[in-house]
């Protein structure tokens, strides 16, 4: 028998890639999600900026800045660290990107039920 999916698929995992545009997703609730690969982990995180709950990704998924190293909102330049969440500099430092769970298995990536 098949074990049951863990959740909601979010994708890929191959569609994801270290430091590379992420895969967004909308969640249950019908906020928009954004899942990210950064150093093999994937991270996934509510779609809203900490300084005014905007999408931060412009262009669809882009949401790493130049260095690869931080997350960072298109809108005013908030960058957050891509393990945490946490922003670290522009008009937010200190506040966090709202993280979810999720789980990587069998080439897939899902969104914890
Ligand atoms: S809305 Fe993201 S930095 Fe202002």
């Amino acid at each position: 028998m098949a074990d049951a999916a863990p959740g909601q698929l979010i994708g890929a995992a191959s569609a994801l890639q270290d430091s590379r545009p992420g895969l967004r997703f909308t969640l249950p609730d019908g906020r928009p999600g954004i899942a990210v690969r950064f150093r093999g982990q994937v991270y996934a995180y509510v779609n809203a900026c900490a300084h005014v709950p905007v999408e931060l990704d412009l262009v669809e998924g882009d949401v790493f800045d130049i260095s690869g190293q931080y997350l960072v909102c298109a809108m005013h330049g908030a960058y957050y660290d891509p393990q945490t969440g946490r922003c670290l500099g522009g008009p937010c430092p200190g506040r966090r990107l709202t993280p979810l769970t999720v789980i990587e298995r069998d080439g897939q990536v899902w969104l914890a039920a």
